[in-house]
């Protein structure tokens, strides 16, 4: 076990999760639980980082909990668990806080794009954001963070941290890299596949949990070309390069297979087909999340076994860090 790399990787559950999420990072994961010492958390510290409604984040939190389970996602190889229920990361961020610079951190842009977004609630949290992530990352000694390229610049930031603490101190921090995996597919807006999928257009947006009957309405009206051809070309066709991407990556089959497959054939073929394959690849993800929000028991003895191993780990460099910066043992 400990032979194997850590991979850590956090999501905020400020949103539903869309077909997006599951082509372009949890599909992924399932493919390395094996391969790699993965802990997935469910950052609901980061959340409150601009407003939420209280309920609502409660709920998502354990709706995202249930559909990782249901995506396959096994809490007997990751682990599984929620930021707030593992008190070591608000005490790392604390001391990390106060080897970062205020300067480093007015130069995230994240920070800037979230502070003209939410213009009327720019706190204190928001900016010091990073400063929590890289406490999250730092104290499972992670060697790889899987994310996608905005957060990328928060990595780096993490290992500037990291490196600073370990030359100032001494060795205590793995240095971790981002890991932008190969095999993930950034799925592209149905309405405009020239932008990214996003719940923030959410007809051009399938969500996990979207019944058939919307999943086949939002491929019906996906955007295309006047072409009439089913071909793979960034380019010129992205509406139907991005269909062709969802279509392969839902059916195992390769982009060659399915343009042969629909040769001859019009967007009025094609994109129902597409619709149906993604339709019959979320029904069992759908459906098991489903029961699993029904078994509340079942998700807490996850989340809470999932803490009590993180927290095991956690306090391993915890303890070292306070011993280094000279606060008298406890
Ligand atoms: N900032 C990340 C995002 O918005 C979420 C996150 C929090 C994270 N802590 C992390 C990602 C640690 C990777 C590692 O997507």
């Amino acid at each position: 076990m400990s032979e194997k790399k850590r991979i850590f990787s956090g999501i905020q559950p400020s949103g539903d999760l869309t077909l997006g999420s599951y082509m372009g990072a949890i599909k992924n994961w399932v493919a390395l639980q094996d391969e790699y010492e993965c802990l997935y958390c469910i950052v609901d510290m980061h959340a409150i980082t601009v407003r939420q409604v209280p309920a609502d984040l409660r709920r998502r939190s354990l709706e995202q909990l249930s559909q990782y389970l249901a995506c396959g996602l096994d809490p007997k190889k990751n682990i599984l668990f929620i930021q707030s229920h593992v008190p070591q990361h608000a005490e790392l961020a604390w001391v990390l806080g106060c080897s970062t610079q205020f300067g480093e951190l007015s130069r995230m842009t994240q920070f800037k794009d979230k502070s003209k977004k939410h213009a009327d609630n720019i706190t204190a949290g928001l900016f010091t954001y990073p400063v929590l992530m890289a406490a999250d990352i730092l104290l499972y000694q992670a060697d790889l963070v899987p994310v996608g390229q905005d957060q990328k610049q928060h990595v780096e930031l993490c290992r500037d941290i990291a490196n600073r603490f370990n030359g100032q101190y001494s060795p205590t921090f793995t240095l971790p890299e981002p890991f932008i995996p190969k095999m993930g597919t950034r799925i592209m807006c149905l309405s405009d596949p020239t932008s990214k999928m996003s719940k923030s257009a959410p007809e051009g947006c399938v969500f996990l949990m979207d019944k058939p009957e919307d999943i086949m309405r939002k491929f019906k009206r996906a955007v295309t070309d006047c072409e009439a051809a089913v071909r793979f070309d960034k380019e010129n066709k992205p509406g139907i390069t991005n269909l062709l991407s969802i279509y392969c990556t839902a059916t195992g089959k390769t982009v060659e297979e399915a343009e042969a497959e629909f040769e001859g054939q019009g967007y009025g073929i094609f994109k129902p087909a597409v619709g149906e394959a993604v339709v019959e690849l979320l029904r069992p993800i759908r459906e098991e999340a489903t029961r699993l929000m029904g078994d509340k028991a079942y998700l807490e003895s996850i989340y809470s076994e999932g803490a009590e191993k993180a927290r095991y780990l956690a306090e391993k460099t915890l303890r070292k860090v306070y011993k280094k910066v000279g606060f008298v043992a406890r």
